[in-house]
């Protein structure tokens, strides 16, 4: 399905391995982000928060945070990106977010695929470029991944690049209407020093 031949021109705030690239949004984005997330909305409501509710999908609410996604970008809050495969079809979104500067310099690690694009491994490749971003060029100590303890998927992405099984946590976030279990994952960037500050 996803072929070594294909090349990706280098692209701003971005990075790419032979078949798929992630790079940050930007507002020429918007609609293909809102079609995706709406024909997904079946398929993420299982394991992604705020999905279940209606009130997400209002086009106001969705262009209001398609809006705060784009200035966190800009101001460090936050960085949002698009994974897209070799043909250039959205295959997902990931992110680094509750990032810490300070003496934490760490982030949370979050990616959600689209149904037809999730079981091909992508998600491991889209994490590992996105670890790469974060340590590189966000400058990163500490990324940390949560998901809920059902998710093996998940938990198999992220333990295959290396993250560290942290622990669990019993009813530590709030999905489909319940309290739900999670486990927590971290990876450490073993060449951070303090002149990346
Ligand atoms: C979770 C998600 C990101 C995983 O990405 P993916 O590319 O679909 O990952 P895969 O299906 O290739 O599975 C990853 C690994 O888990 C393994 N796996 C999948 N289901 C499994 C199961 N039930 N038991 C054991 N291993 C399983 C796969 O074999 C694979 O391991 P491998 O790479 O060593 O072969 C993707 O399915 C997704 O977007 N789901 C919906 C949103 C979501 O849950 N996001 C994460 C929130 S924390």
């Amino acid at each position: 399905m996803f072929v070594e031949r294909c090349r990706f021109a280098g692209l701003n705030g971005g990075s790419s391995v032979s078949d798929i690239e992630i790079q940050l949004i930007t507002e020429a984005d918007y609609e293909e982000v809102i079609e995706f997330e709406i024909n997904n909305r079946e398929f993420l409501r299982k394991t992604v928060p705020g999905r279940d509710d209606d009130l997400f999908y209002h086009p106001q609410k969705l262009r209001e945070l398609f809006e705060k996604q784009l200035a966190a970008n800009k101001t460090g809050e936050r960085f949002s990106y698009l994974i897209r495969n070799c043909n250039g079809d959205l295959a997902g979104r990931c992110h680094l977010y509750d990032i810490m500067r300070g003496p934490r310099q760490k982030a949370e690690i979050g990616c959600h695929l689209s149904r037809c694009h999730a079981g091909h491994g992508i998600a491991s490749k889209a994490l590992r470029l996105l670890v790469r971003e974060g340590f590189d060029t966000h400058r990163l100590h500490r990324i940390e991944a949560s998901t809920l303890t059902t998710n093996v998927p998940a938990q198999m992405a992220v333990l295959r690049l290396g993250f560290q099984y942290v622990g669990r946590s019993e009813k530590y976030i709030w999905l489909n209407q319940e309290w739900r279990d999670c486990v927590h994952f971290a990876i450490v960037n073993p060449h951070w020093n303090r002149t990346n500050e």
